[in-house]
């Protein structure tokens, strides 16, 4: 039996031929992510029979550079070992380009090299382009595309697709003014804004779970919910990428995107079919319902903290201030935790608590359900000692899967209560690893599925209503943020957000 899991929310996906242009091919994520990706989909004989990858930008490789460069990425980071026999196959279909994004010439070079690759390997001209460039440079390519002939118009001639990375801008007015950049190029059914985490199979498998079971549904509401807990929390510090990380931060990085398009799954309405745009338009109406926070919700709502120094598996490791490339004074939050309400009539009055950070004591991604307690009657009835309430846990990573804790009574002469689990590992019962998901992403943009990708009044949606906190921080002209200590859950005023609502964060 197949893993029915991996056929995922859309059908009958088939990739068309095409040449994938990695501008960025040089780069970090291309060797971390994108080429062990496509070796994978290589591997499982997925890609599409005619199909190329070209490695764009300034730094000076050749093909075969390029290739050895792809191969460590794989050795080092590909969910398979590379096996010798497939990759002589495979890294045939590399090649390189080098050029600045701004040379008009470097443009007319990578056309020439593309319509050699085209009539070699029987590529009837589609070409995905994979923007992994940092945002400025984004309206550069995008301009020097349309003015070198290499876009055609959607449903005319060959496929033109663009893949753009998150942060789709730092604010709402720099989103706005890239979406439009890209808008005046690319139609937006040619546009994939990708999250990674929309591609995890945990995180497509909120759906399943909602949809494809009938006990949870009746109970998915504020009838039966009294909370929801979402925690994405990383034992990482912020590593090489101060430059990037300084201008972002934990909402910007974590919240604006995959924390609030995981909340949208959990909390959207039934999309009437699992037509993409019905699937996004049912994800766009919760982002739209987020209750606005004003400055004056700011203090209650939301706590941003910076992690300090500490012990990192037994090594000493520097507060986030003393980071290379972040200034001694930084003010940008490594920590964020969040309460936010959806005002729409399926979850009116239940807070969402949200709370993602570097430097934690793990690296765990996952969303709680809690439900109401029981009346207290019958076996509820010690105040002093309530019962645990059920939750339903659904673990987005790592040991993917779900549990839901119940009551049960402990066997014996009397009665007492003992809280069980009943939990579902995805390792235990599916076995083999679940694809990254880069792999099910690429091929998706592939067979221009755009399920799972960020729509552009989404991705405005969450940065509208993520403006209430920046606005706020902006205008507060803070200097110190509280610290948590490396290896800790974060600051004791996140404790107090929660616990003055009489709950607690959860224990991972
Ligand atoms: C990225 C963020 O989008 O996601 C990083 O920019 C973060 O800061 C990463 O570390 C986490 O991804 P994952 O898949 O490891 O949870």
């Amino acid at each position: 039996m197949g893993n029915p899991l991996t056929a995922g929310l859309a059908q009958n996906l088939i990739p068309q031929p095409c040449t994938l242009v990695i501008f960025g091919g040089a780069g970090d994520l291309s060797a971390r992510k994108l080429l062990p990706a496509l070796y994978n989909l290589s591997l499982d004989g997925v890609l599409p029979t005619n199909f190329a990858v070209v490695g764009f930008a300034r730094n000076e490789l050749d093909d075969s550079t390029f290739r050895a460069f792809a191969r460590d990425g794989i050795e080092r980071f590909s969910r398979r070992p590379l096996d010798e026999a497939h990759w002589a196959d495979y890294s045939r279909s590399l090649f390189y380009v080098t050029g600045s994004f701004t040379d008009a010439q470097a443009y007319v070079e990578l056309k020439r090299r593309l319509e050699k690759i085209d009539s070699e390997f029987g590529i009837p001209g589609n070409r995905v382009f994979y923007l992994s460039i940092p945002p400025s440079l984004i309206a550069t390519c995008v301009e020097q595309l349309k003015a070198n002939g290499f876009v055609a118009d959607p449903g005319e001639g060959p496929i033109s697709r663009v893949i753009v990375e998150k942060p789709i801008g730092r604010d709402l007015a720099t989103a706005r003014a890239i979406n439009a950049t890209l808008a005046r190029t690319f139609d937006e059914s040619q546009t994939f804004r990708i999250d990674h985490y929309l591609g995890k199979e945990t995180v497509q498998n909120i759906l399943v779970l909602r949809f494809a079971n009938s006990v949870l549904e009746p109970l998915w509401n504020a009838k039966y919910v009294d909370h929801v807990q979402l925690t994405v929390a990383e034992e990482e510090g912020v590593g090489l990428r101060a430059g990037y990380y300084e201008e972002a931060g934990a909402l910007r990085d974590m919240v604006q995107n995959h924390i609030l398009q995981v909340l949208a799954m959990i909390a959207m309405e039934p999309p009437w079919s699992l037509d993409p745009e019905n699937v996004r338009d049912a994800k766009l109406n919760v982002l739209r319902c987020l209750r606005p926070l004003t400055a004056g919700d700011i203090d209650k709502q939301v706590v941003r903290a910076q992690y300090g120094p500490g012990y990192h598996h037994g090594e000493e490791v520097p507060g986030y201030r003393r980071e290379e490339g972040v200034r001694r004074d930084s003010t940008t939050e490594t920590y964020v935790a969040l309460k936010v309400f959806i005002d729409n009539w399926r979850w009116a009055g239940v807070p969402f608590y949200i709370r993602t950070g570097k430097r934690m004591p793990k690296r765990v991604s996952e969303a709680a359900i809690y439900f109401k307690p029981v009346p207290e009657i019958l076996f509820n009835t010690n105040r002093d000692a309530p019962l645990e309430p059920n939750v339903l846990t659904l673990r987005i990573q790592p040991d993917e899967g779900f549990s839901l804790r119940l009551s049960s009574k402990l066997p014996g002469p009397k009665v007492r209560i003992y809280p069980v689990k009943m939990d579902f590992h995805y390792g235990a019962t599916f076995g083999d690893s679940s694809p990254e998901a880069y792999e099910r992403l690429l091929l998706d943009v592939m067979a221009g599925d755009a399920t799972l990708f960020m729509r552009r009044d989404a991705v405005e949606a969450a940065w509208a209503w993520m403006m209430g906190v920046l606005d706020a921080w902006e205008s507060s002209r803070t200097r110190y943020l509280p610290e948590y200590p490396t290896g800790d859950w974060g600051p004791v005023e996140a404790d107090r957000l929660i616990e003055a609502d009489g709950r607690k964060w959860r224990t991972l």
